[in-house]
């Protein structure tokens, strides 16, 4: 374990932004979190998993441990299920493709979302009508006040869209080092509710998918549509989609009748902030080296050069039009650092 000091960070944020910590710590066990946690202050230590939702504003003055905790394995199984355990520095998308190797479904519609799997439940993933909530079982980590290691259960999370109690009650207090997933060995639940799913498999004459044709479709509209950071600077989603009352909602349609919803509950709907950037005008627009991505525009993107500060800046502008427009909050779904 070699702790670097100022360490660029260009390869280690999806934005590619070139920001640097003073000291940098890749970690490839649990023993080695323990020995650096122990040795340091909590308040001097960052905690970097995949960098794939993340939004970095300047220099980070503070020690980045790197969370590079390899490994995947079988932890139980019967005829109908397995529960696979996965270490925290996995890579998502190579996981979510060799659980298809092996036959096993439930995170087919999350194929290609950047990042790590230790970060997964963080946020609670979701894209194409499945989320990370669906399959998970529970996931270890250790608390940074004792070092010891945590199971924490499915309702124990307290998982919502986009939102786990990790992002809220015990924020910064516990760093995940694996996660369980429980997924289907036969009778697959093959999910191709999401309209772009159904259309795309359609487009390949596809009646009766495998787990493998609806990763295929979901990879095929994903590159369609988003931007691959190994090209093109981003961090998926950067807003969420805002969850406003019905109330709210038929009053900004009396206004804007083409506005568009999906339903939550009895009483709220979800807006989808991609349409409400484009109508705004954003959708492709180009501020320097930060933008807007040209068929996504909920996702903002670095062609090169921009600082996080000129993206955080876009940002802004964006939420403040859209609010301006339609009286409706977006929220950023990266976390600004
Ligand atoms: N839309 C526009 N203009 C745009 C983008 C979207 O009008 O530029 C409209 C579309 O026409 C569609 C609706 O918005 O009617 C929804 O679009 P899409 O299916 O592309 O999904 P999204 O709501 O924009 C969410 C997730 C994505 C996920 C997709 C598919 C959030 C914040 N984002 O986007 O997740 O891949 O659904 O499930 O919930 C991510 O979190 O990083 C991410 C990419």
């Amino acid at each position: 374990m070699e702790i670097l000091d100022h360490f660029s960070l260009k390869n280690f944020n999806t934005f590619g932004i070139d920001a640097t910590a003073r000291r940098f710590v890749a970690i490839h066990n649990i023993e080695e979190l323990k020995a650096v946690l122990q040795h340091n202050p909590q308040d001097q230590i960052f905690v970097l998993g995949g960098g794939s939702n993340m939004l970095l504003t300047g220099n980070v003055d503070a020690l980045v441990v790197h969370i590079d905790i390899k490994g995947k394995k079988i932890v139980r199984e019967n005829d109908d299920f397995a529960e696979v355990q996965c270490n925290a520095g996995e890579n998502w998308h190579q996981f979510v493709l060799w659980t298809i190797d092996q036959g096993f479904g439930g995170l087919e519609n999350m194929s290609l979302i950047p990042g790590n799997v230790g970060t997964t439940p963080v946020q609670n993933i979701g894209a194409y009508g499945t989320e990370i909530k669906d399959t998970f079982v529970s996931c270890d980590a250790m608390d940074t006040a004792t070092f010891e290691i945590t199971t924490f259960y499915h309702d124990q999370c307290k998982f919502g869209y986009r939102e786990s109690i990790f992002k809220n009650e015990v924020k910064g207090q516990y760093i995940i080092t694996s996660v369980t997933f429980r997924l289907t060995k036969r009778n697959h639940k093959i999910n191709t509710s999401y309209g772009d799913i159904l259309a795309e498999l359609e487009k390949q004459h596809i009646t009766n998918p495998t787990l493998r044709d609806v990763s295929n479709a979901v990879i095929a509209i994903r590159r369609s549509k988003l931007p691959d950071p190994a090209e093109l600077g981003n961090s998926g989603s950067f807003f969420k989609n805002p969850v406003i009352s019905k109330t709210q909602f038929e009053e900004v349609s009396k206004k804007f009748p083409h506005i568009k919803s999906f339903p939550v509950s009895e009483t709220e709907v979800k807006v989808p902030a991609g349409w409400l950037i484009e109508q705004a005008g954003f959708k492709g627009k180009r501020f320097g080296d930060a933008g807007v991505h040209k068929n996504q525009a909920l996702v903002l993107v670095n062609y090169g050069n921009a600082t996080g500060a000129e993206i955080l800046d876009l940002s802004r502008r964006i939420q403040q039009s859209v609010y301006d427009i339609y009286g409706i909050k977006i929220e950023a779904e990266v976390n600004v650092v």
